[in-house]
């Protein structure tokens, strides 16, 4: 038996880190992607051609036990997104492996798979929230909250935290992404966070605003108010240096994109990874990204999330 499932990257708009403690989160998926390839022709479980190591394979072999399966794989992946830029090549890999393992044995169930490949994120990183990998699961664009909105989804809870996914339409915006080419690493950069949280009344009021802003946000979408959602960006960013998450590659890309667009921010877990620009020239914002020693991309939004596609 072979099946094959492709899952899209995501860009994080608005609410990293804090999403993290319960507060919302918006993110939208875009046109670049992992296809996974699963065959029970084996003998011994492999990943492109490599046996399974917890080390190089780590949200796959945690997928796999999460969907409970004890026979040898081949696995194949493929994928169009730079790892560690901050861009959900994780979130990815881990819903378009859950999905064949699903589909090796039922229909692919949204819900379900949304869930257990959060579950894989958080064993992984010792600790996240559900945005990466239920805007890859979905697709379009993802609007968590503490309470059920309008268009809900599902509703995710872990230890103390509880999460709402709700459909959103993809924003009209022009979207560039600024890849600083240093590699951050989304768990440590979740434990950095929750040890300053844990400790300081600050850091949490901080957790706190970045949940306001996105509140705001998610109404100035609605308005299609551009000049707003990119002035809650600029805020955002500085909320999120303050948390320690920036780099001062992202400063020097943010910048440079502030200089054509609404509004710039990092987007993902930072400490590295990549900056987000919401623009309406976005050719004058990658050459301004590259001539900074950044590597642009222009994306696009999909509607498109878990997709199984001929294996
Ligand atoms: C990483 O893309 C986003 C974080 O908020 C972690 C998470 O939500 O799992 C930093």
């Amino acid at each position: 038996m072979r099946v094959s499932c492709s899952a899209p990257g995501k860009v994080i708009l608005f609410g990293e880190h804090a999403v993290v403690y319960g507060e919302p989160a918006m993110a939208v998926a875009v046109n670049k992607r992992t296809t996974c390839t699963v065959s029970t022709e084996t003998k011994n479980t492999k990943v492109n051609g490599r046996n399974i190591q917890e080390r190089y394979h780590s949200y796959i072999l945690h997928s796999i036990e999460r969907a409970g399966i004890d026979m040898p794989l081949n696995i194949e992946t493929n994928s169009d997104l730079p790892s560690g830029a901050g861009m959900g090549s994780s979130a990815a890999v881990t819903v378009s492996t859950m999905g064949c393992l699903k589909n090796l044995s039922a229909e692919i169930d949204e819900k379900e798979i949304a869930r257990d490949s959060f579950e894989v994120e958080w064993d992984v990183q010792g600790g996240a929230s559900p945005i990466d990998t239920s805007t890859s699961t979905h697709g379009s664009s993802i609007l968590l909250s503490n309470q059920r909105l309008s268009d809900f989804l599902w509703k995710i809870e872990k230890e103390k935290e509880r999460w709402y996914a709700h459909h959103r339409d993809i924003p009209a915006v022009n979207i560039v992404v600024g890849d600083t080419g240093v590699h951050s690493r989304t768990g440590p950069l979740v434990r950095k966070v929750r040890s300053f949280y844990e400790k300081s009344n600050f850091a949490r009021d901080i957790v706190k605003e970045i949940g306001e802003i996105v509140k705001k946000a998610s109404t100035a979408f609605s308005d299609e108010n551009l000049e707003r959602i990119g002035e809650l960006m600029d805020e955002n960013q500085r909320l999120l240096s303050i948390l320690g998450v920036s780099h001062p590659k992202l400063e020097r890309l943010i910048k440079g994109a502030r200089k054509y667009s609404y509004g710039a921010k990092l987007t993902g877990a930072g400490g590295g990874g990549s900056m987000v620009a919401i623009t309406e020239r976005p050719e004058k914002v990658a050459e301004e990204i590259e001539s900074r020693g950044g590597t642009p991309y222009m994306l696009e939004s999909t509607p498109d999330g878990l997709i199984t596609v001929d294996a």
